[in-house]
């Protein structure tokens, strides 16, 4: 197919964006820069407009894994240990982290290598809800549900988070469900009432569930009908 018509199925971008793109020379076929519309592009191109990663054109890959606490939702870090090196594989320079954890916080956490997937996944407009197992400090009060559900003011972005559901498990204990991923975010829902989060472990993706047998560390690659969920 045409490069212009791949990337104006695509449902980021406009017909007026690709030419735009093209004539920036932004859009790279195979490692080479591409202006051309009408350049053919197969199944097996690789596909990149600036730094994402559009059609890997090669086989793509999606695991999950089990994120333990003490490591960096990172490719690289200096001082820590990072998630891709949890994944004992060739090319793992290729994944990138569908939905970054932070260093303490535990549980599901998807690698791939296909952009367009994983963007779906993360991208707010979708409205995928992440499920997170949280405790805290102090009490969690039952007003806390409203405001969970009203949104919470995040000044740094000028923006209100959209609603949260909030399921109250135990005193310091609960179950929340977010459609977002914004820095930090449920760390700083709770820190609006002064309670702090000491333990943080994400259950789930839109329809994807951290796999029970997997151990913190541990990682398996998606089944096909996974991959297609999403
Ligand atoms: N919200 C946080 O505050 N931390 C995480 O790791 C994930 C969501």
């Amino acid at each position: 197919m045409r490069l212009d018509r791949f990337l104006s199925n695509l449902p980021c971008f406009s017909r007026q964006q690709v030419r735009l793109l093209l004539v920036e020379r932004r859009v790279r076929v195979d490692g080479q820069c591409v202006s051309d519309p009408r350049v053919e592009v197969r199944e097996f191109s690789r596909i990149e407009v600036d730094e994402q990663l559009l059609q890997a054109g090669r086989p793509l890959r999606y695991l999950m894994l089990h994120k333990p606490q003490g490591c960096v939702s990172a490719t690289q870090d200096p001082q820590h240990p990072t998630v891709i090196e949890l994944i004992d594989q060739p090319d793992t320079q290729d994944l990138h982290i569908a939905g970054r954890l932070d260093f303490n916080t535990t549980g599901l956490m998807l690698l791939t290598n296909d952009g367009l997937w994983s963007r779906r996944l993360t991208q707010p407009q979708t409205k995928l809800p992440k499920v997170y197992y949280v405790e805290t400090e102090q009490e969690i009060g039952e007003h806390y549900i409203d405001k969970f559900r009203q949104g919470f003011y995040f000044a740094f972005e000028d923006l209100t988070t959209q609603p949260a559901e909030l399921t109250l498990l135990g005193p310091r204990s609960a179950r929340l469900s977010i459609v977002e991923g914004r820095y930090h975010q449920v760390k700083r829902m709770f820190g609006y009432f002064d309670n702090k989060v000491l333990r943080l472990h994400r259950e789930r993706m839109g329809p994807l569930q951290l796999d029970p047998n997997l151990q913190p560390g541990q990682y398996r690659a998606l089944y096909p009908e996974e991959i297609q969920a999403i």
